[in-house]
Protein backbone atom coordinates (compact mmCIF):
# COMPACT_ATOMS: atom_id res chain seq x y z
CA UNK A 1 0.00 0.00 0.00
CA UNK A 2 1.31 3.67 -0.62
CA UNK A 3 0.57 6.89 0.76
CA UNK A 4 -1.19 9.70 -1.06
CA UNK A 5 1.71 12.24 -1.16
CA UNK A 6 0.86 15.21 0.24
CA UNK A 7 -1.00 18.41 -1.63
CA UNK A 8 1.77 20.88 -2.35
CA UNK A 9 -0.35 23.38 -0.42
CA UNK A 10 -0.14 21.30 3.26
CA UNK A 11 2.24 21.55 5.56
CA UNK A 12 4.76 19.42 5.88
CA UNK A 13 3.69 16.19 7.63
CA UNK A 14 5.26 15.30 10.59
CA UNK A 15 7.87 12.32 9.71
CA UNK A 16 6.62 10.15 12.75
CA UNK A 17 3.26 10.30 11.87
CA UNK A 18 4.17 9.40 8.35
CA UNK A 19 6.57 6.06 9.84
CA UNK A 20 3.87 5.49 12.04
CA UNK A 21 1.01 5.15 8.83
CA UNK A 22 3.57 3.04 6.97
CA UNK A 23 4.42 0.74 9.39
CA UNK A 24 0.34 -0.24 9.82
CA UNK A 25 -0.36 0.34 6.11
CA UNK A 26 2.96 -2.12 6.10
CA UNK A 27 0.74 -4.65 8.53
CA UNK A 28 -1.86 -4.51 6.27
CA UNK A 29 -4.61 -2.12 8.20
CA UNK A 30 -5.96 -0.26 5.47
CA UNK A 31 -9.10 1.37 7.21
CA UNK A 32 -9.36 3.54 11.03
CA UNK A 33 -11.90 3.79 13.20
CA UNK A 34 -12.82 6.69 15.92
CA UNK A 35 -13.94 5.89 18.88
CA UNK A 36 -17.28 6.84 18.07
CA UNK A 37 -18.84 4.41 15.64
CA UNK A 38 -20.07 5.92 12.51
CA UNK A 39 -22.96 5.14 10.73
CA UNK A 40 -22.09 4.77 7.29
CA UNK A 41 -25.22 2.86 5.69
CA UNK A 42 -27.25 6.16 7.51
CA UNK A 43 -25.29 8.28 5.29
CA UNK A 44 -26.12 5.99 2.43
CA UNK A 45 -29.43 5.84 2.86
CA UNK A 46 -29.85 9.48 3.81
CA UNK A 47 -28.41 10.12 -0.01
CA UNK A 48 -31.36 7.95 -1.37
CA UNK A 49 -34.11 9.58 0.31
CA UNK A 50 -33.64 13.07 -0.41
CA UNK A 51 -36.14 14.80 -2.49
CA UNK A 52 -37.44 12.91 -5.98
CA UNK A 53 -37.68 15.71 -7.71
CA UNK A 54 -33.67 15.92 -7.82
CA UNK A 55 -34.48 12.79 -9.75
CA UNK A 56 -36.85 14.28 -12.09
CA UNK A 57 -34.33 16.75 -12.75
CA UNK A 58 -31.65 13.98 -13.87
CA UNK A 59 -34.65 12.30 -15.64
CA UNK A 60 -35.36 15.32 -17.78
CA UNK A 61 -31.72 15.48 -18.65
CA UNK A 62 -30.59 18.01 -16.67
CA UNK A 63 -26.60 17.06 -15.01
CA UNK A 64 -25.98 14.85 -12.79
CA UNK A 65 -24.14 17.43 -10.84
CA UNK A 66 -27.08 18.93 -9.78
CA UNK A 67 -27.77 16.27 -6.69
CA UNK A 68 -24.77 16.81 -4.97
CA UNK A 69 -24.80 20.06 -3.98
CA UNK A 70 -28.06 19.32 -2.20
CA UNK A 71 -26.02 16.02 -0.90
CA UNK A 72 -28.95 14.13 -1.69
CA UNK A 73 -30.27 11.31 -3.83
CA UNK A 74 -33.72 9.31 -4.59
CA UNK A 75 -35.31 5.93 -3.41
CA UNK A 76 -33.54 2.60 -4.68
CA UNK A 77 -36.43 2.27 -7.66
CA UNK A 78 -35.77 6.05 -9.28
CA UNK A 79 -31.87 5.61 -8.13
CA UNK A 80 -31.95 2.38 -10.58
CA UNK A 81 -34.25 4.17 -13.40
CA UNK A 82 -31.81 6.97 -13.71
CA UNK A 83 -28.80 3.94 -13.64
CA UNK A 84 -30.79 3.05 -16.42
CA UNK A 85 -31.43 5.90 -18.33
CA UNK A 86 -27.62 6.91 -18.26
CA UNK A 87 -26.66 3.65 -19.23
CA UNK A 88 -28.48 3.28 -22.03
CA UNK A 89 -27.50 7.08 -23.14
CA UNK A 90 -23.55 5.42 -23.25
CA UNK A 91 -22.53 4.18 -26.84
CA UNK A 92 -18.95 3.41 -26.03
CA UNK A 93 -17.30 1.55 -23.34
CA UNK A 94 -15.77 4.76 -22.73
CA UNK A 95 -18.97 6.41 -22.42
CA UNK A 96 -20.12 3.97 -20.12
CA UNK A 97 -16.92 4.72 -17.79
CA UNK A 98 -17.34 8.20 -17.49
CA UNK A 99 -21.23 7.52 -16.47
CA UNK A 100 -20.32 5.14 -13.83
CA UNK A 101 -17.72 7.66 -12.78
CA UNK A 102 -20.33 10.24 -12.38
CA UNK A 103 -23.18 8.52 -11.09
CA UNK A 104 -24.04 9.65 -7.76
CA UNK A 105 -26.85 7.49 -6.84
CA UNK A 106 -25.40 4.20 -5.95
CA UNK A 107 -25.10 4.40 -1.75
CA UNK A 108 -21.79 3.01 -1.93
CA UNK A 109 -20.14 6.00 -3.31
CA UNK A 110 -20.65 8.03 -0.19
CA UNK A 111 -19.20 5.46 1.97
CA UNK A 112 -15.39 5.91 1.36
CA UNK A 113 -14.95 4.41 -1.45
CA UNK A 114 -11.79 6.56 -3.38
CA UNK A 115 -12.79 6.09 -7.00
CA UNK A 116 -15.24 4.07 -9.45
CA UNK A 117 -13.87 0.88 -10.30
CA UNK A 118 -15.28 -0.20 -13.34
CA UNK A 119 -13.43 -2.50 -16.12
CA UNK A 120 -10.41 -4.32 -17.72
CA UNK A 121 -9.65 -6.24 -20.36
CA UNK A 122 -10.70 -6.51 -24.28
CA UNK A 123 -13.91 -4.62 -25.29
CA UNK A 124 -14.49 -6.92 -27.91
CA UNK A 125 -13.93 -9.76 -25.60
CA UNK A 126 -16.01 -13.13 -25.96
CA UNK A 127 -15.79 -13.42 -22.48
CA UNK A 128 -17.02 -11.50 -19.69
CA UNK A 129 -16.29 -12.27 -16.43
CA UNK A 130 -18.56 -10.53 -13.32
CA UNK A 131 -17.27 -10.30 -10.04
CA UNK A 132 -18.94 -9.07 -6.60
CA UNK A 133 -17.27 -5.53 -5.86
CA UNK A 134 -13.84 -3.85 -5.74
CA UNK A 135 -11.43 -4.38 -2.82
CA UNK A 136 -9.06 -2.10 -1.25
CA UNK A 137 -6.48 -2.77 -3.78
CA UNK A 138 -9.15 -2.38 -6.44
CA UNK A 139 -10.49 0.99 -4.87
CA UNK A 140 -6.66 2.27 -4.76
CA UNK A 141 -5.73 1.17 -8.54
CA UNK A 142 -9.24 1.56 -10.31
CA UNK A 143 -9.10 -1.53 -11.92
CA UNK A 144 -11.09 -4.56 -10.82
CA UNK A 145 -9.70 -8.17 -9.86
CA UNK A 146 -5.44 -6.50 -9.14
CA UNK A 147 -5.20 -7.63 -5.45
CA UNK A 148 -4.38 -11.26 -4.56
CA UNK A 149 -7.83 -12.63 -5.55
CA UNK A 150 -7.47 -10.83 -9.26
CA UNK A 151 -3.28 -12.06 -9.78
CA UNK A 152 -4.89 -16.03 -8.84
CA UNK A 153 -7.66 -15.08 -11.23
CA UNK A 154 -5.21 -13.62 -13.81
CA UNK A 155 -2.83 -16.84 -13.67
CA UNK A 156 -6.00 -19.21 -13.95
CA UNK A 157 -7.13 -17.34 -16.92
CA UNK A 158 -3.63 -17.48 -18.37
CA UNK A 159 -3.25 -21.49 -17.55
CA UNK A 160 -6.62 -21.69 -19.44
CA UNK A 161 -5.64 -19.79 -22.37
CA UNK A 162 -8.01 -17.10 -22.00
CA UNK A 163 -6.11 -14.37 -20.93
CA UNK A 164 -6.64 -12.29 -24.24
CA UNK A 165 -10.59 -13.49 -24.26
CA UNK A 166 -11.78 -11.34 -21.33
CA UNK A 167 -13.46 -8.44 -20.01
CA UNK A 168 -13.83 -8.08 -16.25
CA UNK A 169 -16.23 -5.89 -14.18
CA UNK A 170 -18.05 -6.31 -10.89
CA UNK A 171 -21.64 -6.44 -9.91
CA UNK A 172 -20.96 -3.01 -7.91
CA UNK A 173 -18.54 -0.18 -8.89
CA UNK A 174 -17.45 1.62 -5.81
CA UNK A 175 -15.82 -0.34 -2.60
CA UNK A 176 -17.82 -2.01 -0.17
CA UNK A 177 -16.54 -0.52 3.40
CA UNK A 178 -14.58 -3.03 4.97
CA UNK A 179 -14.74 -5.72 1.61
CA UNK A 180 -18.22 -6.53 3.15
CA UNK A 181 -20.59 -8.25 0.35
CA UNK A 182 -22.82 -5.78 -1.56
CA UNK A 183 -26.59 -5.60 -0.60
CA UNK A 184 -29.05 -6.57 -2.83
CA UNK A 185 -30.23 -3.01 -3.56
CA UNK A 186 -26.54 -1.83 -4.25
CA UNK A 187 -25.88 -4.39 -6.71
CA UNK A 188 -29.66 -3.61 -8.18
CA UNK A 189 -29.07 -0.07 -8.91
CA UNK A 190 -25.73 -0.63 -10.44
CA UNK A 191 -26.96 -3.19 -12.60
CA UNK A 192 -28.26 -1.12 -15.52
CA UNK A 193 -24.35 -0.43 -16.33
CA UNK A 194 -23.63 -3.82 -15.54
CA UNK A 195 -26.25 -4.92 -18.47
CA UNK A 196 -25.01 -1.98 -20.77
CA UNK A 197 -21.37 -3.43 -20.32
CA UNK A 198 -22.92 -6.50 -21.55
CA UNK A 199 -24.62 -5.20 -24.48
CA UNK A 200 -21.42 -3.21 -25.67
CA UNK A 201 -18.52 -5.73 -25.04
CA UNK A 202 -21.56 -8.42 -26.61
CA UNK A 203 -19.60 -11.63 -25.06
CA UNK A 204 -20.29 -14.69 -26.57
CA UNK A 205 -20.01 -16.16 -23.09
CA UNK A 206 -20.53 -14.72 -19.35
CA UNK A 207 -18.84 -16.10 -15.90
CA UNK A 208 -20.23 -14.96 -12.39
CA UNK A 209 -17.25 -14.92 -10.05
CA UNK A 210 -18.60 -16.29 -6.71
CA UNK A 211 -21.91 -15.98 -4.91
CA UNK A 212 -22.58 -12.47 -5.01
CA UNK A 213 -22.21 -11.95 -8.46
CA UNK A 214 -24.51 -15.34 -9.62
CA UNK A 215 -27.14 -14.17 -7.42
CA UNK A 216 -27.55 -10.42 -8.57
CA UNK A 217 -26.88 -11.54 -12.03
CA UNK A 218 -29.19 -14.67 -11.84
CA UNK A 219 -31.69 -13.86 -9.15
CA UNK A 220 -31.84 -17.76 -8.08
CA UNK A 221 -31.92 -18.78 -4.20
CA UNK A 222 -29.42 -21.53 -4.18
CA UNK A 223 -25.39 -21.03 -3.38
CA UNK A 224 -22.85 -20.92 -5.01
CA UNK A 225 -21.66 -24.25 -4.82
CA UNK A 226 -24.69 -25.69 -5.96
CA UNK A 227 -25.00 -23.30 -8.85
CA UNK A 228 -21.20 -23.62 -10.13
CA UNK A 229 -20.57 -25.46 -12.70
CA UNK A 230 -23.66 -25.50 -14.44
CA UNK A 231 -24.07 -23.44 -17.65
CA UNK A 232 -27.89 -20.96 -17.76
CA UNK A 233 -28.44 -18.49 -19.94
CA UNK A 234 -28.62 -14.51 -19.08
CA UNK A 235 -30.86 -12.43 -21.00
CA UNK A 236 -30.64 -8.77 -21.12
CA UNK A 237 -32.71 -5.79 -21.87
CA UNK A 238 -31.79 -6.86 -25.71
CA UNK A 239 -34.06 -9.90 -25.47
CA UNK A 240 -30.51 -12.10 -26.21
CA UNK A 241 -29.87 -14.75 -24.31
CA UNK A 242 -26.10 -15.56 -23.41
CA UNK A 243 -24.82 -18.71 -22.39
CA UNK A 244 -23.64 -18.18 -18.45
CA UNK A 245 -21.42 -19.96 -16.00
CA UNK A 246 -21.17 -19.21 -12.51
CA UNK A 247 -17.79 -20.35 -10.50
CA UNK A 248 -16.01 -19.72 -7.30
CA UNK A 249 -14.41 -16.33 -6.18
CA UNK A 250 -11.04 -16.47 -6.46
CA UNK A 251 -10.64 -15.22 -2.73
CA UNK A 252 -12.83 -18.17 -1.77
CA UNK A 253 -9.75 -20.48 -3.77
CA UNK A 254 -7.12 -18.40 -1.68
CA UNK A 255 -9.01 -19.90 1.57
CA UNK A 256 -9.74 -23.17 0.42
CA UNK A 257 -7.15 -24.31 -1.81
CA UNK A 258 -8.45 -27.66 -2.44
CA UNK A 259 -11.70 -25.77 -4.40
CA UNK A 260 -9.35 -24.76 -7.13
CA UNK A 261 -10.12 -28.05 -8.90
CA UNK A 262 -13.87 -26.64 -9.13
CA UNK A 263 -12.99 -23.39 -10.38
CA UNK A 264 -10.76 -25.24 -12.87
CA UNK A 265 -12.54 -27.39 -14.49
CA UNK A 266 -15.25 -24.24 -14.68
CA UNK A 267 -12.38 -22.44 -16.88
CA UNK A 268 -12.14 -25.54 -18.75
CA UNK A 269 -15.64 -25.51 -19.95
CA UNK A 270 -15.50 -21.89 -20.89
CA UNK A 271 -12.84 -22.48 -22.85
CA UNK A 272 -14.09 -25.60 -24.69
CA UNK A 273 -17.06 -24.01 -24.92
CA UNK A 274 -15.52 -21.35 -26.62
CA UNK A 275 -13.57 -23.26 -28.99
CA UNK A 276 -17.09 -24.84 -29.79
CA UNK A 277 -18.66 -21.89 -30.25
CA UNK A 278 -15.54 -20.83 -32.58
CA UNK A 279 -16.75 -19.97 -36.07
CA UNK A 280 -20.66 -20.20 -35.20
CA UNK A 281 -22.60 -16.74 -36.35
N1 LIG B 1 -13.17 -9.27 -5.82
C1 LIG B 1 -14.13 -8.97 -6.72
O1 LIG B 1 -15.18 -9.57 -6.72
N2 LIG B 1 -13.88 -8.03 -7.59
C2 LIG B 1 -12.73 -7.37 -7.64
O2 LIG B 1 -12.59 -6.50 -8.48
C3 LIG B 1 -11.74 -7.71 -6.71
C4 LIG B 1 -11.98 -8.65 -5.80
Amino acid sequence: MSLSPPLSSDPAPDPALVSLLAFWADAGVDTTYSEQPINRLEAGRRRLEAPAQVAAAVVRGEPALVLSPVGGGVGPATATAIARDQARAANTLDELAAAIAAFELCPLRSMGARQSVFARGRPDAPVMIIGEGPGADEDVQGLPFVGKAGKLLDRMLAAAGLSEAVFITNTVFWRPPGNRTPTAEEQAICAPFVARAIELVDPRLLVLVGGAAAKSMLGRPEGILSLRGRWTDWTGEDGHPRPVLPTLHPAFLLRQPAAKKHAWADLLSVAARLERDRGSP
